[in-house]
């Protein structure tokens, strides 16, 4: 039986959430939201990924929030940071940031029991053309996602339209990783496809909450995890980027839990 009484499962497992819940994802996705605006002046050559992971922890703690990744299967960090050629779930470290790296910087964030979940790029020192493409190419095909979330379509829309982009861009769709449900629980159904068929999978209905979090490769898609058992790669050493929000379906649209507060979302605005 479905124990919240706030809310209910469609037979697709996912959960429907009331108009209330919505302040609580807007708590979450606004502190997460609001300590990536903090990390991004402290991107330089020169600082390692392990200290950016530890400024994260210290801005969770002070919030009086807690970090939904450090315990999570095993994980032990606040964030993950994925440079390069990595594609997601990198592991910070000592891992000494060099000019030109990009680099995805994701954090989860618990605040009163919702979980706020939201990645996006950044570069130490000067951008390369190559890597400032890639950038604008993932970041777009993140809002043609969202811009296909509203009540009636499905979720094989929004693959679809993030798919349908980068494609026409020369680029392509990590399969391996997909987006979440997410609410008062980290990862929950659907997953979240980013490439897909225009009218498959679950129609999208007022209070579904999950993540869009494309990864855009310069060459193949294929990925492969490392020993570590976490980071993945792009099989052809090209590089990826990925950006991430957490969104609710709303009556004629959704709304972005996550947008950042400073207006630094994309790295060239920051
Ligand atoms: N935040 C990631 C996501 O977007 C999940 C990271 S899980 C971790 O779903 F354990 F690797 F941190
Ligand atoms: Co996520
Ligand atoms: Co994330």
């Amino acid at each position: 039986m479905d124990d919240l009484k706030s809310s209910r499962l469609t037979r697709d497992g996912i959960r429907m959430h009331e108009s209330g819940d919505f302040a609580g994802m807007r708590r979450a996705g606004s502190l997460a939201a609001g300590i990536l605006d903090q990390v991004a002046p402290r991107i330089a050559p020169g600082v390692t990924t392990g200290e950016i992971d530890d400024f994260i922890t210290r801005r969770v703690e002070e919030a009086g929030a807690i970090s939904a990744t450090i315990g999570y299967k095993g994980y032990q960090h606040a964030s993950c940071i994925s440079v390069n050629h990595v594609v997601c779930h990198g592991i910070p470290g000592a891992k000494v940031l060099k000019d030109g790296d990009i680099l995805n910087v994701d954090i989860t964030v618990i605040v009163d029991g919702w979980y706020g979940d939201s990645s996006r790029m950044f570069v130490a020192g000067k951008l390369g053309r190559k890597a400032e493409r890639l950038i604008q190419v993932t970041h777009d095909a993140l809002m043609v996602g969202i811009g296909a979330v509203r009540p009636g379509n499905t979720f094989g829309d929004i693959g679809h339209a993030i798919q349908t982009y980068v494609e026409a861009q020369r680029m392509s769709v990590v399969r391996d990783f997909c987006g979440h449900g997410l609410g008062r629980v980290f990862h929950a159904p659907p997953n979240v496809l980013h490439y897909g068929r225009a009218g498959t999978g679950p129609r999208l209905e007022p209070g579904m909450f999950f993540t869009i979090e494309p990864m855009v490769n310069l060459g193949r898609p294929e990925t492969k995890v490392l020993s570590d058992d976490w980071t993945a790669v792009t099989r052809d050493k090209s590089l990826s980027a990925q950006f991430e929000h957490s969104v609710g379906v709303t009556e004629n649209g959704c709304e972005i839990f996550t947008l950042s507060p400073a207006g630094r979302f994309h790295p060239t605005w920051a």
